[in-house]
């Protein structure tokens, strides 16, 4: 199959609405990444998504919505039969109410109880469903001329680095799939923050985003717990989320304990280095590489996140500057720490940790 890469015009997006009713699956830009939009009520186009990505079906699909308002999502996603609100509590209710308001559309995931119509493949069996209304103009049109909910995942093939621009999707997926709409780079970087509203009212931040977990509390006014990536009951041990190595390069890479300019003269002493190596910094990029070389002796690679320590930069670059140093010809590849755990350095951390080739 050729994958045609559009600018998105009405045409163009129609033409995918019109892929996504046929039950195929397309790339779709987002504020956050590409995601691989299908229809959330077709099994068949669900299936595509999981055999596309090669993606195991036991991790589940987000679910994008778009309308109107945002001041009534809660019924609005009732009315979709995506949510059943039955089992929720009025406290449960007002955090939907009060974090839709705030942060819809935009980078925030709500995971919710779900009703029967939404097919079991897209929840991988979970009660649960995760649901989000996408901020990007071009994902928004598209879902509403598609008519219906898309399940999305991040446009990358299992485990890989994921997309924030047409032609990584193209990377990942040319030849898998009829078309991409290009939006340009996705403005965030990030995959959208996961907050797990259980019926009676708790709250759990299942995966950090650009929406900090302060944030969150803040806006609900409750306490917010911190959790593991849900792991369905039919799933191996090993659960995606869970995996050790996610959003990984093709090359090995290594988390420093410090920022490259802070780090011992001897840190590289006996380590068995190859000729080339790759550096992520979050610093300047010409005195990181300088670091490096002279701590080394080798030929580096640097790209750097940010040149002026702005975390938000660094997020939007993060899995573009990854895959440049995945294609460039050092072989073994650092990344600094982040410089801040929070705020958005909570969310870059965890990426970063999982993108880390995991010591055996
Ligand atoms: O920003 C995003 O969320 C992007 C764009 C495309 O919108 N999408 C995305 O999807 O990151 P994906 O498939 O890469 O991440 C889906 C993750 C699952 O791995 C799981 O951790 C969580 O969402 N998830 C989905 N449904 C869940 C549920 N019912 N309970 C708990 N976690 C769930
Ligand atoms: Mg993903």
């Amino acid at each position: 199959m050729t994958t045609e890469i559009l600018k998105p015009t009405s045409d163009t997006i129609l033409k995918a609405a019109g892929l996504i009713q046929k039950g195929c699956v397309v790339g779709m830009p987002t504020e956050t990444v590409y995601g691989l939009a299908g229809d959330a009520f077709n099994e068949e186009a669900l299936l595509s998504i999981f055999k596309t990505k090669s993606r195991p079906t036991f991790d589940p699909l987000i679910i994008h919505v778009a309308f109107e308002t945002n001041q009534q999502a809660l019924e609005e996603l009732v009315r979709l039969e995506l949510v059943d609100e039955s089992s929720l509590t009025e406290v449960a209710k007002s955090h939907v109410n009060k974090l839709t308001a705030t942060f819809w559309p935009g980078p925030l995931t709500l995971v919710l109880p779900k009703t029967k119509k939404v097919p079991d493949l897209a929840t991988s069996g979970l009660p649960t469903v995760a649901v989000r209304m996408p901020s990007h103009p071009v994902a928004q049109s598209l879902i509403q001329a598609a008519g219906t909910p898309v399940a999305a995942p991040s446009a990358n093939r299992f485990g890989k680095i994921s997309p924030t621009c047409a032609e990584h999707v193209a990377e990942e997926l040319g030849g898998l799939i009829p078309l991409i709409l290009d939006g340009d780079s996705s403005e965030i970087g990030l995959e959208s923050t996961i907050v797990a509203v259980h019926a009676s009212g708790a709250l759990t931040l299942l995966r950090p985003g650009k929406i900090s977990l302060e944030e969150i509390k803040k806006v609900s006014g409750a306490e917010v717990q911190k959790g593991a990536r849900v792991v369905p009951a039919n799933a191996p041990q090993e659960a995606p989320g869970m995996l050790a190595s996610h959003y990984a390069p093709t090359k090995p890479l290594t988390m420093l304990p410090e920022k490259i300019t802070e780090l011992p003269l001897n840190f590289f002493e006996n380590k068995n280095l190859p000729a080339r190596l790759g550096l992520l910094t979050f610093d300047s990029k010409a005195k990181s590489k300088e670091a490096l070389s002279k701590l080394t002796r080798k030929e580096v690679f640097c790209e750097t996140l940010t040149e002026t320590g702005n975390l938000e930069e660094a997020a939007r670059n993060l899995f573009a500057k990854l895959r440049t140093l995945d294609h460039s010809e050092a072989e073994v590849l650092f990344t600094e720490p982040c410089p801040s755990s929070a705020g958005i350095g909570y969310a870059i951390t965890d990426r970063l940790v999982r993108a880390c080739t995991p010591r055996s």
